[in-house]
């Protein structure tokens, strides 16, 4: 198969402040926070990695760009074979496959000024017409690994732009891009008309809520290029895809995942993933 077709690279940003977090974030980045005996930012790779993505180019800020480059670095998998308990035994053999398989790449986001603002670091590393994957910093889905096929499968069906959705109950909608839906096209799949930015719920036109998770090719950076600023200064990715449905530049499709999504990037969030993620049982 040309390597076109596959699906071989990830981009995820975590250069932000997480202000949600707080005081934690003020020491420790939120992706480094523990779930299931590993850190989120893990569990992200091993989905990545599950879904056959061979490279990752993590936008990263000053503070936690050291962290990563130590955590995903074949030392750190040696030392792990070293101790001989059987949980780093366990770990050793993850983060071996990891460090065999995967490359990874860092790069410097200098100011946090916005999700859109980061993605647009890695421009210079997409090829013109691939497509790649794009998942936030804080968010996990389980089953992991397969919606991410699926989704790629959709965007090259349709030659659209896939985001992963998930419903949410309607009194949180104002935490999430909600979809306003333009036409069913299957059971997990919609034609999307809008995206409405953390609705009210008596204003949001449905409870399927963004989750994070997309798929785009390079023709993302050109309208983040010229999406502007909001009042603080920051490109948002949701005003860039509002743009695009505005302008029917691109189809634009809502993908249903078959588990559920964890929102790891607050306390309330992480507390049910703590309950209720299941680490995965089988090796990478
Ligand atoms: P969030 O909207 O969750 O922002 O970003 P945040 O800074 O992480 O957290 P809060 O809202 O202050 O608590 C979604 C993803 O985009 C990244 C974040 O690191 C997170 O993974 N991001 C956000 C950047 O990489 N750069 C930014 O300028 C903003």
């Amino acid at each position: 198969m040309s390597t076109r077709l596959l699906l071989r690279r990830a981009i995820i940003p975590i250069a932000g402040l997480g202000t949600r977090m707080l005081p934690l974030t003020r020491v420790v980045p939120k992706e480094f926070v523990p779930l299931a005996g590993k850190p989120v930012i893990q569990h992200l790779i091993e989905e990545c990695c599950r879904a056959g993505i061979r490279e990752v180019i993590f936008i990263v800020n000053k503070n936690n760009r050291p962290l990563l480059e130590k955590y995903f670095d074949p030392q750190h998998a040696r030392y792990m074979r070293s101790i001989k308990s059987q949980p780093a035994q366990r770990n050793a053999a993850d983060l071996e496959t990891l460090m065999r398989t995967m490359r990874f790449r860092f790069v410097l986001q200098q100011k946090p000024l916005g999700d859109g603002n980061a993605l647009l670091e890695a421009k210079r590393f997409i090829g013109r017409g691939e497509w790649f994957f794009v998942s936030l910093g804080d968010l996990l889905v389980q089953p992991s690994g397969s919606y991410i096929k699926e989704m790629y499968q959709i965007a090259r069906k349709h030659n659209g732009y896939v985001l992963a959705t998930d419903k949410v109950p309607p009194h949180q909608v104002n935490r999430y891009g909600i979809v306003e839906p333009a036409k069913r096209l299957g059971a997990r799949l919609l034609r999307v008309r809008d995206i409405i930015e953390k609705p009210e719920p008596h204003q949001a036109p449905s409870n399927i809520a963004l989750i994070g998770k997309y798929i785009f090719d390079a023709g993302i950076f050109e309208e983040l290029e010229r999406t502007a600023p909001d009042k603080k200064g920051e490109v948002k990715l949701a005003y860039a895809i509002a743009a695009i449905l505005q302008k029917r530049k691109k189809t634009i499709l809502a993908y249903q995942i078959r588990g559920r999504h964890f929102d790891c990037g607050d306390w309330g969030g992480l507390e049910i993933a703590a309950r209720k993620f299941q680490p995965a049982t089988k090796p990478l």
